[in-house]
């Protein structure tokens, strides 16, 4: 089976990295930097971007300047990466747990509702797999309730509700572009705001609070370094070169594999409403029915891996069952649908949609073929 190999690069990511070696301007001060910055920017519908080392950061700073600090909650999913969390924890606030929707693998609305108390300043909003989250209800939610409203989109460059990009819908937004995401250059960030003050004072935080125009030794404000080098821009720019082709490859190929798919009892991939008008496909997420497909989620995962087809069993824990939460610190929701979820549900990784449709229709017979093993 020729399922490719991921990160994908070619001669635009050499040319544009040997621009950089040449100029001798080996660090965050390069002009390629903006010229990302611009690029990336106008592509999730954003007017500023700001390049960081890591997704990581991004998040901590966008807290940071939305005004979030010490003996603030803030509501997060149960079910992400770690750093959606931590980030809260790291700048003095509290993470809230709060469970997932059962087919969409996004923040519950409703539930974050009720989770909401006096204490909540912000909702982070993740974009699970590269699916845009229910922005109508959580953005309501938010303005009505008076919270910072911040989107994790570390998962979803291009991906899209109503036809607008994940980014531009809250206060701010983060990407990252660590090795597996779906554009690259091993690690980065990247922090996405319509707002030109916000933008401007997380510029200053990341450069060690210098101001444009103003010297190298001249610090205006409490800074760090939290910079991005020339060469991750260089490798990035020709990146989001190529994304556009891959989100269309990667969509086409996802519709088949459902298609081909449709008929199988017990195997459910995540749900997008109508609204979500752009998915990144940085994961194909899906949920195992083990009475009715016949087999366990990890009997699935193990035909699957015995044959070559990628596939993670989903997180293992919750991330309040995480060691580090389970010595507190934060404040945990019921999340019977999260738990659930940590049991049966799994992901094929992007590069699983990357193939012809040939491979697309052999990974859909070996996935096909994992229905009932459990009973064999
Ligand atoms: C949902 C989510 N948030 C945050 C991050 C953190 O990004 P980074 O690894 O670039 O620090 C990641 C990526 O790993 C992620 O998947």
């Amino acid at each position: 089976m020729q399922i490719p190999k991921w990160p994908v690069y070619g001669e635009r990511e050499l040319e544009l990295l040997r621009e950089v070696l040449e100029s001798g301007r080996w660090g965050g001060h390069n002009e390629i930097l903006g010229r990302l910055e611009g690029s990336f920017a106008s592509f999730q519908h954003c007017a500023h971007g700001l390049s960081l080392a890591n997704g990581t950061v991004a998040l901590e700073l966008a807290l940071e300047v939305a005004g979030v600090g010490p003996g603030d909650e803030v509501i997060v999913p149960a079910i992400s990466f770690i750093s959606t969390a931590t980030a809260v924890s790291r700048i003095g606030a509290t993470p809230v747990f709060v469970d997932i929707e059962p087919y969409s693998f996004n923040l519950d609305p409703e539930r974050a509702a009720e989770a909401v108390s006096a204490k909540t300043k912000a909702l982070i909003v993740v974009h699970f797999g590269g699916q845009v989250a229910d922005m109508d209800r959580l953005g309501r939610l938010a303005a009505d309730r008076g919270l910072i409203l911040i989107e994790d989109a570390a998962q979803a460059h291009g991906s899209e509700w109503n036809g607008r990009r994940a980014g531009s819908l809250g206060v701010a937004g983060i990407f990252s572009f660590q090795n597996s995401k779906v554009m690259t250059c091993g690690e980065g960030g990247m922090l996405t705001t319509n707002d030109a003050e916000l933008a401007a004072r997380a510029r200053a935080i990341a450069d060690q609070g210098r101001r444009a125009g103003g010297g190298w030794f001249h610090h205006y404000s409490l800074g760090t370094n939290y910079r991005m080098t020339a060469f991750q821009a260089a490798v990035l720019l020709a990146q989001l070169e190529r994304l556009p082709k891959q989100i269309r490859l990667r969509s086409r190929n996802a519709a088949l594999l459902r298609a081909e798919l449709a008929s199988v009892e017990g195997l459910r991939f995540q749900e997008a409403p109508p609204q979500a008008t752009a998915h990144s496909c940085y994961l194909l997420l899906g949920r195992i029915d083990a009475a009715r497909f016949g087999a366990t989620r990890d009997q699935f995962h193990q035909t699957l891996a015995a044959q070559g087809v990628p596939c993670t069993p989903f997180y293992p824990h919750t991330l309040y069952a995480n060691p580090l939460y389970r010595q507190g610190g934060c404040r945990v929701e019921p999340c019977p649908v999260s738990e659930a979820c940590i049991a049966d549900a799994f992901w094929l990784p992007h590069r699983v949609l990357m193939g012809d449709e040939e491979t697309t229709r052999e990974i859909a017979a070996v996935i096909r073929g994992a229905a009932g093993r459990g009973m064999r």
